[in-house]
């Protein structure tokens, strides 16, 4: 196993390019089921949850080609409905093609998920609304079968919570499906509007892309010809650039950003004293020599995004005064706390809120990533932190972030990957 180690304390420099958003590639790759055609996907990031996908499409029976951020998929060979265990407990992820393989092929079995380490996360909003089109689910063994032997029939779906796989999943599944299915309260995050344009650019009628109201006119079962892709940049990992720079009181520049879809986090930096120059897809932030306290809220798109609010925690102990962080989505997404507190943070949590006293510094010691966001903000509290910060348990980092000790090193931290002894 591979652990990071930071010495703190370096400024950072320079540019660094955006790669594609590993939360967009994933349900466009699970879309790639709706063909029996070729599909290239391009910019995609060299990360450890694409390549699980990819490898249960294999495992699927397709055919999968991929090298240099493209994929050339073809899922005309799949001879398999059934997304086994071992794959989906690496990568919920995996559920993404629960509503593909069940529209194209009348039936499937998935294995279910299962909880993590920021909640229960459950997928009880994909089944009913899959049942509303039609499906038998089953839950048996650890698996979800569904049928539809008929094929399924468009609905309305109301969901009672935004969900944005929840919503990614009846796109495909309605894009395949006799007749016109209305989802309502449908998550506007801009992977799930990327995939919608994907398929609607495949000739399947979308209104709505954007909103929460979205209409789907189904194919009937008539499998979709994509054109090729290109992954939209990843604007976590955009606004985790963003926080080391601010974080280090650095100035860099980000190539490759789509700055509307990181315009929370703009706001949040700029009301901390951070400035930035904008310019089509390149983005320049300054950052002071101490950064004002933040209030936040994780919401649903266009909210505050619940996918950085560790890196905004780090950046609230590092910073002159109080701050109030609340997570609205998931349940226990606060892991980070106590490892936090461990380099000498001070943060009292009650339930879904943390107040977190800036702190003048840290302490570098060895902490324990949990989950992916969490280890990017023990990343941001790395690079301060006087000394060494070791952090273990990296693959967590590893599934979402590309080569984030080489791109961090490129702007001047110092950071090494190292092996465990064991
Ligand atoms: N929920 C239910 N029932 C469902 C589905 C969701 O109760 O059937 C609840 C969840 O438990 C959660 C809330 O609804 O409390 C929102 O969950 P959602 O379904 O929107 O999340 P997701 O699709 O499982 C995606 C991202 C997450 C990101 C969330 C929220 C992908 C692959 N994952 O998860 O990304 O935090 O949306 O924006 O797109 C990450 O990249 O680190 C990550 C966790």
């Amino acid at each position: 196993m591979d652990y990071l180690e930071i010495k703190g304390g370096k400024s950072l420099s320079g540019e660094v390019t955006i790669s594609g958003a590993k939360n967009a590639a994933l349900p466009i790759i699970a879309a790639t089921i709706l063909s029996e055609k070729e599909v290239t996907l391009t910019n995609l990031p060299n990360v450890v949850d694409i390549r699980t996908l990819l490898k249960l499409l294999t495992m699927l029976g397709g055919t999968v080609e991929y090298h240099d951020n493209v994929a050339k998929i073809n899922n005309g060979s799949i001879s398999s409905t059934k997304a086994v265990y071992e794959i989906v407990s690496k990568m919920r992820a995996s559920i993404l093609v629960l509503g593909p393989l069940l529209a194209r092929f009348g039936e499937c079995d998935v294995s279910l998920p299962g909880g993590c380490a920021i909640g229960q996360r459950p997928i009880d909003l994909h089944l009913k609304a899959l049942e509303a089109m039609g499906a038998q689910i089953e839950i048996k063994g650890g698996y979800v079968h569904a049928n539809a032997p008929e094929g399924l029939k468009g609905a309305k779906i109301i969901f009672d919570k935004i969900t944005v796989g929840g919503t990614e999943n009846i796109v495909m599944a309605a894009a395949l499906a006799h007749g016109t299915t209305t989802i309502v309260n449908a998550a506007r995050e801009p992977e799930v509007v990327q995939l919608c344009e994907m398929i609607s650019k495949a000739g399947v009628k979308i209104d709505g892309i954007g909103s929460d109201e979205l209409t789907i006119e189904g194919t009937g079962g008539k499998v979709l010809e994509f054109e090729e892709t290109e992954v939209i940049p990843d604007r976590i990992e955009a606004g985790t650039y963003l926080c080391a720079a601010a974080i280090t009181h650095s100035t860099i520049t980000l190539n490759k950003v789509n700055p509307e879809h990181i315009q929370t986090s703009i706001d949040k930096l700029e009301s901390m004293g951070c400035r930035f120059d904008i310019e089509n897809d390149r983005i320049t932030i300054h950052s002071p020599e101490a950064l004002k306290p933040v209030n936040l809220t994780t919401l649903e798109y266009p909210g505050f995004p619940t996918d950085m609010q560790a890196q905004f925690m780090a950046l609230a102990v590092f910073a002159k005064g109080e701050s109030i962080i609340e997570e609205r989505l998931f349940e226990n997404r606060f892991m980070h706390v106590s490892e936090l507190n461990r380099l000498g943070a001070d943060i009292w949590l009650k339930g879904n809120i943390a107040a977190v006293k800036g702190v003048e510094r840290l302490n570098g010691a060895d902490v324990m990533a949990t989950d992916l966001r969490a280890s990017s903000a023990l990343v941001l509290a790395g690079l301060v932190a006087e000394g060494t910060t070791n952090i273990h348990r990296i693959y967590h980092l590893d599934r979402g972030y590309d080569d984030l000790e080489g791109k961090l090193s490129a702007l001047g931290a110092d950071i090494t990957r190292k092996k465990e002894q064991s």
